[in-house]
């Protein structure tokens, strides 16, 4: 269980690197606004890793503090940048599963209780990708529509994309 757990460290770490590489590729191209929900993408998977850090050791294991995978630094277009976004949540969304699995065969009770915070969690994050997704293709290739989802991505959180997953 340590082991899957300190796997799930490195994937939300490496999470974090992603979005802030994402967040300095829309900052250089002076997309202000997606830069700053990158950026604050990036410090809520660091807050992801901090609090499986803080559950492992406190249950008397060891938390591993890994090398990381360098992210990609160019992501093409916004619009290639947010599918990626959304791609690589599906695939955080299956570690979790996996280590939820874990937890069953191996009985550990604690833990999978502890994990459905991540479980909720990962169904507020795909929502708020699609829901960005939405948006993109709505948007097309409108300079002003871009324009105007610039201003206002920054406002998307996890919670308002839950809450109206339309929107
Ligand atoms: Fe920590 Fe976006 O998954």
């Amino acid at each position: 269980m340590e082991k899957a757990l300190n796997a799930q460290i490195r994937v939300e770490a490496e999470s974090s690197q992603v979005y802030l590489s994402m967040a300095c590729w829309a900052e250089i191209k002076g997309l202000e606004g997606i830069a700053q929900f990158m950026y604050k993408h990036s410090d809520e998977e660091r807050m992801h890793m901090l609090k499986l850090v803080k559950f492992v050791n406190e249950r008397g294991g060891h938390a591993i503090i890994s090398e990381l995978s360098a992210p990609d630094t160019d992501f093409g277009t916004f619009q290639k940048m947010f599918e990626q976004l959304y791609d690589h949540e599906i695939f955080v969304s299956k570690a979790i599963n996996e280590l939820v699995h874990v937890t069953l065969t191996e009985k550990d009770y604690a833990t999978h209780n502890f994990l459905q915070w991540y479980v909720a969690e990962q169904i507020e994050e795909e929502a708020l990708a699609r829901t960005i997704l939405d948006k993109i293709n709505l948007i097309g290739n409108d300079k002003g529509g871009l324009y105007l989802f610039d201003r206002d991505v920054q406002m998307i959180t996890v919670d308002s994309a839950a809450a109206d997953p339309g929107a």
